[in-house]
């Protein structure tokens, strides 16, 4: 049995925080977990079934932008530490709407930073841990990596809002001597991402052999990140972490959209028992994004020299247990994409 502790996380009905609540739950079973989440478009019970009935785990609908009902939560409940990954996550949805992402991720940020605060004040032992997106140091040319020590150069409304939420939490730490520590990471794939983020849009339009949207020329370069290892580095700094700290976790796992969108085509295809080449027919390539960054890439060694860690699962087996879990899968990928997500999905590339 663990030691007693409870922990709050934010946004644990989402993509990375669901994978983080099951492996908390499951590994922890002295911890109580509690996952407060607004239920956004983004949010799904669907995705903690294999946990909802643990006597470990506690779920609260509830909004980070709604002040009175924080701190009567926070009155309810003494937490050890929260672990906050709540957001608006998608950078195409900030672009067309950018207020929601000011809304939730920098004042309820904020909001949060007030209630902990409040409630640990005078007392040691507490964390608060803010996960975060490389997106905040900007864009790169063909070479170099982000750092720790990369000076923030957000350039969209999404980045702008976590850069933002960084600062603030950093400020808590200085100014108030807050236990806080960070972690900026690259862009995750796997099970139970929501179908409008590259890889999970192109296996679900593969699948009904719909177009590929491909941003711009396709040669954008992103670093693929496992969900299950970035949540076993979550667990690790929020253990192992030092207060103040802030780490970068990659995928080690570079990949231009245009070379992945073409490989997820050929793994679909004999997953399918298509004809090769059948879905790379799909390719099309639209009207880029508004200030697309180039390219991001982690430099991951403080975190691998300091606590231990570094990515397991590599490139072409991601996608393979992506694709298969996505087919796998089908009745939550068509309850997902049923309703909101057919608007949004129309206004997006129709
Ligand atoms: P997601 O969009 O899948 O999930 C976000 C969750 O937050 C949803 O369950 C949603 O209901 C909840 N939420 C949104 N607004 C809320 C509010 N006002 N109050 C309470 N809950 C609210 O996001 P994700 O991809 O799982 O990302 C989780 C965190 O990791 C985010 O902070 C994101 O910025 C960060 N991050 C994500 C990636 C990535 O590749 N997905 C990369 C780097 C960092
Ligand atoms: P995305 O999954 O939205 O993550 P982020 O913008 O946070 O990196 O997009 C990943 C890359 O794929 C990015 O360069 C934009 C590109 N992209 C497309 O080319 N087509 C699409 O339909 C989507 C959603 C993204």
């Amino acid at each position: 049995m663990s030691e007693q502790k409870t922990i709050l996380i934010t946004g644990g009905a989402g993509f990375i925080g669901s994978h983080l609540v099951q492996l908390l739950v499951k590994k922890y079973a002295g911890y109580k977990i509690v996952n407060l989440d607004k239920l956004t478009y983004a949010g799904n019970l669907e995705n903690l079934k294999e946990v909802e009935n643990y006597p470990n785990y506690q779920f609260v609908k509830g909004d980070i932008t709604d002040v009175p009902f924080l701190e009567k939560f926070f009155a309810q409940n003494e937490f050890d530490g929260i672990i906050h990954l709540a957001a608006e996550s998608h950078v195409d949805r900030s672009i067309t709407d950018p207020m929601g992402f000011i809304q939730t991720n920098i004042v309820g940020t904020v909001n949060l930073l007030n209630v902990a605060r409040k409630q640990w004040t005078g007392k040691s032992g507490k964390r608060f841990y803010h996960v975060s997106t490389d997106e905040v140091y900007g864009t790169l040319g063909e070479t170099g990596y982000f750092l720790e020590s990369t000076a923030y150069d957000p350039r969209s409304p999404y980045s702008a809002s976590k850069a933002s939420s960084d600062h603030l939490v950093r400020a808590y730490y200085h100014t108030y001597d807050f236990p806080i520590v960070i972690s900026n990471c690259s862009n995750n794939y796997g099970p139970y991402q929501f179908p409008e983020k590259l890889i999970p849009l192109m296996i679900n339009n593969i699948r009904h052999e719909q177009p590929l949207p491909v941003y711009g020329d396709g040669k954008y370069t992103r670093d693929w990140l496992w969900v299950g290892d970035h949540a076993e580095a979550i667990d690790l700094i929020f253990h192992k972490g030092k207060n103040g700290e802030t780490y970068n976790i990659g995928g080690n796992n570079e990949w231009k959209n245009i070379d992945l969108v073409e490989q997820l085509c050929d793994l679909m295809d004999a997953l399918l028992d298509r004809p090769k080449g059948n879905s790379r027919k799909l390719i099309t390539f639209v009207k880029d994004r508004p200030g697309h960054d180039k390219r991001y890439a982690i430099d991951a060694t403080k975190i691998k020299d300091e606590l231990g860690w570094s990515p397991k699962i590599q490139a072409l087996e991601g996608l393979r247990l992506t694709s298969q879990w996505y087919l796998e899968n089908t009745e939550w990928l068509d309850h997902i994409t049923s309703g909101a997500y057919q608007a949004y999905y129309q206004q997006q590339y129709l």
